[in-house]
C-alpha cells in the first residue's frame, strides 16, 4: 500500500487557461434538479471562467492542484462578494472541480484549503458557496471541512 501523493496548490497562469475550462465541463458530473440542463450550467460557468482568465489577477483568485509531477488535478475560482443582510465582505467558492480520474484523492480537500489561505490573506473572515441541493457527493466534502447550511433555495414548477 502507497500513500497517495500529495496535491500542491498554486495561483493559475494564462498557460491553465484550457485545462481550466475543460475541468468546469464538470461542473454539471452529477445527479442535477429535474428542471437544470447540464449544458446551461456548464455553458454559464466556461463563461464565467472566460471572463475570470481575461481579468486574472485582478479580482478573485483562480487556484490550480496539481500533483508532485506537475499534473493538473483541479481548480477553485474565487471572488470576493458582500453579504446581503451585513453587507460584509467575504470570500466565495464560486467553482470547485477536480478531473474525473483524480476524485478521492484529497484535490478536493486541499483546493478548500488554499481557498482558506488566500481568504486569510485577503482579511476575510468567512467563505460561502453554493451547491445544488442534489450534489451529494460535493455536499459530504463541504460538511467534512466544516461548512454549515445558511440558506436553502426551493423552488416549484408551475
Ligand atoms: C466535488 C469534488 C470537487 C470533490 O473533489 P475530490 O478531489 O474528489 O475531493 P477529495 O478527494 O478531497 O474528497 C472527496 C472524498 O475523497 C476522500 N479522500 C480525500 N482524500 C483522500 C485520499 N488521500 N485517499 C482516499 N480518499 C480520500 C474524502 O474522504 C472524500 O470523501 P467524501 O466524498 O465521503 O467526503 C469533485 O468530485 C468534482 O469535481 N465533482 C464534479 C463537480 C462538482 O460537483 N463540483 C462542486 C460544485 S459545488
Amino acid at each position: 500500500l502507497t500513500a497517495p501523493a500529495p496535491i500542491l496548490v498554486r495561483p493559475a497562469t494564462a498557460f491553465d487557461r484550457g485545462f481550466v475550462l475543460d475541468t468546469a465541463r464538470r461542473l454539471a458530473d452529477f445527479e442535477l434538479p429535474r428542471w437544470r440542463r447540464p449544458e446551461t450550467i456548464v455553458d454559464t460557468e466556461v463563461a464565467g471562467l472566460a471572463t475570470a482568465f481575461d481579468t486574472l489577477g485582478q479580482t478573485g483568485a483562480v487556484l490550480v492542484a496539481e500533483t508532485p509531477a506537475g499534473e493538473p488535478v483541479g481548480f477553485v475560482y474565487l471572488e470576493e462578494l458582500t453579504d446581503y443582510f451585513t453587507g460584509q465582505a467575504h470570500g466565495h467558492v464560486s467553482m470547485l472541480a477536480t478531473v474525473k480520474g483524480a476524485e478521492g484523492r484529497g484535490a478536493g480537500t486541499a483546493l478548500l484549503a488554499a481557498a482558506e489561505d488566500w481568504a486569510r490573506r485577503e482579511r476575510l473572515p468567512y467563505l460561502t458557496l453554493n451547491v445544488f441541493g442534489t450534489n451529494a457527493r460535493a455536499r459530504a466534502l463541504y460538511e467534512r471541512v466544516g461548512y454549515g447550511v445558511d440558506t436553502v433555495k426551493y423552488r416549484k414548477v408551475l
